[in-house]
């Protein structure tokens, strides 16, 4: 039963100063940008964030291993080389493709708010919500972890390969000791400044002695995370959710300020949930997705829908193409705010990916001139009406992966512990994730509720959009980003980019990139010949960094094509 909550207005206006800098602040630094060019396979391949996690995943196909047990060794090898993006105290998203049964399945380890929450979370004794860069920091920021329950569900249902033997190549890294990265280098100096030192266990591990953060190639080894693996391979998950770590996790999470709440009952009833994929019909393809609690599966199909009315093959990637991405990009993000969230606590609309009404919405896209913010639309039903819009924006350490093993299993899977570093608190050699600022603060708009306000047990709306798409009920194409809620937006353009404009999957990656989330159109720098076009047709056009981190597999007839974004240090590695 959905309970509603009154409370002051003051809660929504505080929330101003929070998303300006939540909008400022960029959610992992930018690396060197490298020339690459698209890597193609016969058998199996791997795209992932850091070249010694590709490795390894293509190591376990080259032994004959799935795509299931390939996620297993490259997820924990980023939680090693990347910590700052994604890791076992984070949560994740993933699509399957059973070659077996030539079905596609989703999984949901999204992290979960402590049962005991209530919508007045993050509202402060004032009434005022907690400002984001407070919220963001501490333990209650801190979601039940999902990561590793998802991956010992995938290997248990789509594995062959030995748990511990996946662990192996991870325990061994973590104990000699790896090269920091560029990027992960970067992270670290930037995060400085942003609380990383606030904390003895990340502060020991990722600055040297004298305080300084830690250099690019300098070696770094994390016995702990050694032995917390050492002791996931022989006990399972167990370890994890209802065992010595749980404890540790918990006591950490009790911070002097912006305190914790989570129980051990929250991390016994962890659950990972199958959900049915969702699926939006684009031209001749099924692009697949991640339904709630990611917004991910349906804006981007709805972006794809809207659009489909137009002939994006003969515009090609031009102004006017990209001014009608971004109108279409514009109504699928008013529709997010105002109805998307776990649908296990909110009622959602069926019909947000219903044809008719899209093809409907698509009429208010004028070819010839930008609309100005859209409202969200009315899909058929009436209990949409009780929920106000949220327009909180959310910042994202978060990595994408993508494999085909040799048997024609695939994953794509988006994972996260959201800001980058998370929630700054470090346990057991990994990082707790923020999640829960991915959860409106403000949980009442104009005396109604919104549909992201925290709840007891619920799962924060994400935008992960990890795509796997069809054709002739058969994969063509996996993809995905991370990149905040901007992830809708660039994994949408690189589905126009392979599918209509027929781009080679490197260069459709690397396009620069032009996002709408219902506000300014952002222009990736490097692109600004777009933005004349784009102001011409009246956008307010604002030029950006923007940080993806695209990973793709492209499945042709005869090959496998994989790509991995410029912006960041991933690699695709195959067969
Ligand atoms: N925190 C990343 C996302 O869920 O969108």
């Amino acid at each position: 039963m959905m309970k509603i909550i009154v409370l002051n207005m003051i809660a929504v206006c505080g929330l101003a100063a929070g998303l300006a800098a939540q909008e400022t602040r960029q959610p992992e630094e930018t690396t060197a940008i490298a020339i690459r060019t698209s890597v193609t396979a016969q058998d199996y391949m791997v795209v992932a964030a850091h070249p010694l996690a590709a490795e390894v995943g293509r190591n376990v196909l080259a032994n004959g291993g799935t795509a299931a047990d390939a996620a297993v060794a490259i997820q924990m090898m980023l939680n090693l080389v990347e910590p700052q993006s994604s890791g076992i105290g984070g949560g994740a998203f993933a699509l399957y493709w059973d070659a077996s049964t030539q079905a596609l399945s989703s999984w949901d380890g999204r992290e979960t708010a402590p049962l005991a929450a209530t919508p007045d979370y993050w509202i402060r004794p004032d009434g005022r919500p907690l400002s984001w860069p407070k919220a963001v920091v501490g333990g209650r920021a801190v979601g039940v972890p999902g990561t590793l329950k998802l991956l010992e569900v995938l290997h248990a249902k789509f594995g062959s390969q030995g748990w511990a033997d996946l662990l192996a190549p991870t325990i061994a890294t973590a104990e000699q000791g790896f090269a920091i990265s560029p990027r992960m280098a970067a992270s670290i100096k930037g995060a400085a400044e942003f609380d990383l030192t606030k904390y003895d266990t990340s502060r020991g591990y990722f600055f040297d002695e004298s305080g300084a953060p830690l250099a690019e190639g300098s070696r770094l080894r994390n016995p702990k995370f050694a032995d917390t693996l050492r002791a996931l391979a022989a006990q399972g998950s167990g370890y994890f959710y209802d065992g010595p770590l749980t404890d540790a996790m918990l006591a950490i999470t009790r911070t002097p300020d912006n305190t914790g709440i989570l129980t051990r009952q929250d991390f016994a009833a962890y659950k990972v949930i199958e959900r049915q994929p969702v699926c939006a019909l684009y031209r001749v393809f099924e692009v697949c997705g991640m339904g709630p609690p990611s917004s991910g599966g349906l804006t981007v199909g709805q972006i794809l829908s809207l659009l489909e009315r137009f002939d994006l093959a003969q515009l090609g990637p031009t102004p006017n193409a990209f001014h009608l991405i971004a109108e279409a990009s514009k109504l699928s993000f008013a529709d997010r705010g105002l109805y998307m969230a776990d649908s296990d606590f909110v009622a959602m609309p069926k019909g947000l990916l219903n044809r008719a009404y899209l093809s409907n919405r698509a009429q208010l896209i004028d070819p010839a001139k930008a609309m100005d913010r859209a409202v969200a639309g009315s899909p058929p039903w009436d209990e949409a009406q009780l929920w106000a819009p949220d327009t909180q924006p959310e910042q994202k350490g978060t990595s994408h992966f993508v494999v085909v093993d040799a048997a024609g299993n695939m994953i794509s899977m988006t994972t996260t512990i959201e800001t980058g570093f998370g929630s700054r608190l470090m346990v057991g050699g990994f990082l707790l994730n923020n999640e829960l600022t991915d959860f409106s603060r403000a949980p009442m708009r104009d005396g109604k509720p919104i549909a992201n306000r925290v709840e007891g047990g619920k799962r924060p709306r994400s935008s992960m959009a990890p795509t796997i798409v069809l054709k002739d009920g058969k994969p063509v194409l996996l993809t995905g980003s991370p990149g905040g809620s901007r992830i809708i937006g660039y994994v949408a353009q690189s589905i126009i980019a392979m599918l209509d404009w027929q781009m080679d999957p490197q260069i459709a990656v690397d396009l620069g990139h032009v996002v709408n989330r219902n506000g300014a159109t952002d222009v990736e720098e490097g692109s600004e010949d777009l933005a004349a076009g784009l102001t011409a047709l009246g956008h307010k056009v604002k030029i950006r960094n923007m940080n993806s981190g695209l990973h793709v597999i492209k499945i042709d007839a005869d090959k496998l094509i994989g790509a991995a974004d410029k912006r960041r240090e991933g690699v695709a590695l195959g067969q």
